[in-house]
């Protein structure tokens, strides 16, 4: 029994092609930039913007996109790699199984959980305050006071019966709804230039002012351990906003989970990765600079900071627009995570990492449907009872943390799988997936104090369910795999 074991990547692809336990193969790479679009465009750039605008960065919030985008571009040609390299579904889990071992396999698919579960619990939040904004619904019933919050449980419930009903629908829901949301997020662009004043760009770096909260929580933990007086804008400020508006980014890695649905993974999943990280860093950065200068920055801390902008320039008609257009497109993006989040179980759960049964493939639609209804109950409930406003950091710091552990996987599966067929490689190896580690590093240690020790809480709970439950499992899950490869390869050694 070893913490260390890999399980090899004949494995994991052999793991898919067994009778009821394969996932459908029907995308491609235009599904998959769609898909990935469908999930990165979100609360990131509807909400964030217009905070961390006000709050960190003034103008210089294109600087921060700029920023977060270049952490996420590195990391981007790591995952396209290994998404190449390794095409079942489960994206860094996997990855990480093949390459570190179970152990952090198992850090990693519960790390996932942030980004995924609680994700889709972020946005869905955000989704029904908008839904909210948009109806002048009462406020018990949606919105950041309703507690319980229906409009966020519905929406995770429906689109909880859309993830079952198979890939394809899920791809034609979300191939509409992106649709709508670029087209909005193009609108934003191309009417606000109209209102643009030069005189709002001025100071485009505001001078840094001091933070009250000097002692830690809202500060990043980098200006604590370097003992800086925490202060918000500046170039800190810049840094310190780019760390935040990451969200906004987050959902490119997602479009790893699909390999296994991909008719050709090998070549279609990097395009897709990379293609939906392109496009949407050029808008998010268009939309920035578009939005900082129709107004002064400070009027943009709200819940709408975009449609805001738009009511303060006497566009009330674009305004409801726009909101209109966040609704949609927000959709997309809780059903792409809750897509991701049953596909991680589910391979965690086809190693014996977790309960054999959470891996049933339905018979009809051919998607993984016992660990989907888990995930909407679950997902469901953070939604309507836990305030979320500050877990989108929380969301951030796990997913970056999984861009550190692909970053380092693509090395070592260099080293010791040398052999293996690479669509994609990534230029540059060892130096660029280190840079790509550093950067991510950097931009967790801006997170706040308070983001860390959440953090650190989680893992503390993933490690103690490890050594309980899911080590001896998967070791013997493991041990099955390898016994039944090992015949198999005999038979077909004699038949040769
Ligand atoms: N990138 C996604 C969003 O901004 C998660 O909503």
């Amino acid at each position: 029994m070893s913490i260390f074991r890999t399980k090899s990547i004949e494995q994991s692809l052999r793991d898919t092609d067994e009778p009821g336990r394969g996932l459908r193969k029907n995308l491609s790479a235009f599904h998959l930039t769609v898909f990935g679009v469908g999930v990165i465009i979100g609360t990131g750039i509807f909400v964030l913007t217009g905070q961390q605008a006000a709050r960190n960065a003034g103008p210089a919030i294109v600087l921060s996109f700029a920023l977060a985008g270049v952490v996420c571009a590195l990391a981007a040609l790591c995952y396209a790699e290994f998404a190449s390299s390794v095409p079942v579904a489960g994206s860094a889990y996997t990855f990480s199984y093949a390459t570190l071992g179970q152990f952090i396999a198992w850090i990693i698919g519960w790390d996932l959980c942030l980004e995924l579960a609680l994700g889709a619990a972020v946005v869905s939040r955000g989704w029904s305050a908008y839904l909210q904004e948009l109806f002048d619904l009462p406020a018990w019933l949606a919105g950041d006071k309703a507690v319980p919050d229906f409009g966020a449980a519905f929406i995770v419930a429906a689109l909880t019966v859309v993830a079952i009903m198979g890939a394809k629908l899920s791809g034609r829901v979300t191939g509409a709804l992106v649709v709508v949301k670029v087209a909005v997020v193009v609108f934003v662009i191309g009417l606000g230039l109209f209102f643009v004043k030069a005189a709002n760009y001025t100071p485009f770096i505001p001078d840094a002012v001091p933070s009250e909260k000097a002692s830690g929580g809202d500060a990043p933990l980098l200006q604590i351990l370097a003992g800086i007086t925490p202060q918000h804008f500046g170039w800190f400020g810049i840094v310190a906003a780019a760390s935040i508006v990451f969200f906004a980014y987050i959902g490119f890695d997602v479009v790893a989970t699909t390999a296994e649905e991909t008719r050709n993974p090998q070549r279609d999943v990097p395009w897709g990765i990379i293609g939906s990280l392109i496009i949407c860093a050029v808008l998010y950065m268009a939309t920035a600079a578009v939005v900082t200068g129709m107004v002064p920055f400070t009027e943009l801390d709200t819940a709408a900071p975009l449609a805001k902008a738009f009511d303060l320039v006497g566009q009330t008609w674009a305004a409801d627009l726009i909101s209109l257009g966040a609704v949609c497109g927000i959709t997309s993006v809780i059903l792409v995570l809750l897509l991701g989040q049953a596909r991680v179980s589910f391979a965690m759960a086809r190693d014996g990492l977790l309960p054999p049964v959470l891996a049933k493939v339905h018979p009809k639609y051919g998607t993984p449907w016992v660990m989907s209804t888990i995930t909407g109950v679950v997902v469901a409930v953070l939604a309507a009872f836990v305030p979320l406003s500050e877990l989108s950091e929380l969301t951030s710091i796990g997913t970056l943390f999984a861009f550190v552990v692909v970053s380092i996987g693509v090395v070592i599966l260099r080293r010791t799988r040398p052999d293996l067929p690479r669509a994609f490689r990534v230029p540059g190896v060892p130096w660029l997936p280190a840079i790509s580690v550093l950067a991510s590093l950097w931009l967790m240690l801006n997170l706040p104090v308070i983001t860390w020790v959440r953090f650190l809480i989680w893992m503390a709970a993933g490690l103690l369910l490890y050594f309980v439950y899911g080590m001896r499992r998967a070791n013997l899950a493991a041990d099955a795999g390898e016994a039944r490869l090992t015949a198999e390869g005999g038979r077909s050694g004699s038949a040769a």
